[in-house]
């Protein structure tokens, strides 16, 4: 974002170069607040900037980096529960569209939650042990937003299987027809992504710590990078994941070999 330079008088743009037909009146701010413009206060910047610690208290400047790594997926998870919540009330009244499209949402956010992990490889490793020092006894297994999305998104699978039952279709009959079957397809491929891009999250989050403090070796906390991999496969909607299973077998093509041993 750019600085823009403040007209004399003003605390941005003037109404002289606002033109005509540009919402901007007047050009001091209205909300209530101490910042200097109506952005600030509303964004709340000045509170969100003083959330990191002053460098001089920094282990090293990396913390930042750190710090804002962490805080910034705490808010996105956030409004991963919020959607989540929200998506399960319109499953609740079949309405299917608006269900799908507050998925969707969890899905981009989701997505970018998992892309942003990767900032963290750009640490050498031994200013990581440094910084992990600061952390006191805290671990990101911690994280509320994240576990919360742990206990909140297997929750969508109750009202999920009760709209199949209110509209008289089961999970195969779905997925044999996706063309008949158009709006329950698209949300039950919508739960799908939840589940899987989760998953990745998990996954990417894995790697990045293989890369930062190796595979054979335990956290502070004592627990085991190893198990961690065994942690990160569970699934939300098994059921999701079954019927292709069942799927691929009806379709009968000997290529695929029947149903693989468990
Ligand atoms: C250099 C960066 C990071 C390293 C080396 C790291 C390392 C680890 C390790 C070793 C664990 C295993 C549990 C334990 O701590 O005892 C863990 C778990 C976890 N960390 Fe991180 N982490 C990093 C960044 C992050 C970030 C930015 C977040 C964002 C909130 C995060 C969230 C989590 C979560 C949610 C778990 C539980 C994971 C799961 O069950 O799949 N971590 N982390």
């Amino acid at each position: 974002m750019t600085n823009r330079k403040k007209e004399p008088g003003g605390a941005g743009r003037s109404e002289a170069t606002a033109g005509p037909s540009s919402p901007v009146k007047s050009d001091g701010p209205v909300l209530p607040g101490d910042a200097p413009s109506d952005y600030e206060r509303y964004i709340r910047v000045p509170e969100i900037l003083a959330l990191q610690k002053p460098e001089d208290k920094m282990s090293h400047p990396d913390e930042l980096l750190f710090q804002v790594a962490h805080q910034s997926m705490e808010i996105w998870f956030k409004v991963v529960l919020q959607s989540i919540a929200r998506a399960k009330i319109h499953i609740e009244k079949d309405e299917i569209l608006e269900a799908h499209n507050m998925l969707r949402r969890v899905v981009s956010v989701v997505k970018l939650a998992k892309d942003s992990i990767h900032l963290l490889e750009t640490m050498p490793n031994q200013d990581y042990h440094t910084i992990r020092l600061a952390l006191g006894r805290g671990s990101g297994s911690e994280s509320p937003g994240f576990n919360g999305i742990l206990v909140d998104a297997p929750k969508l699978w109750r009202p999920f299987e009760a709209m199949m039952k209110r509209k008289g279709v089961s999970l195969d009959e779905i997925f044999a027809k996706p063309h008949t079957h158009v709006q329950e397809h698209m949300l039950a491929e919508a739960l799908t992504d939840l589940d899987m891009y989760f998953h990745l999250w998990r996954e990417d989050h894995l790697a990045m710590i293989k890369r930062v403090i190796g595979r054979d070796v335990h956290s502070l906390k004592g627990y085991s990078v190893h198990q961690l991999e065994t942690d990160i496969q569970t699934q939300f909607y098994p059921e999701l994941w079954a019927v292709r299973n069942r799927l691929t077998i009806a379709a009968g093509l000997t290529e695929y070999g029947g149903s693989a041993p468990k």
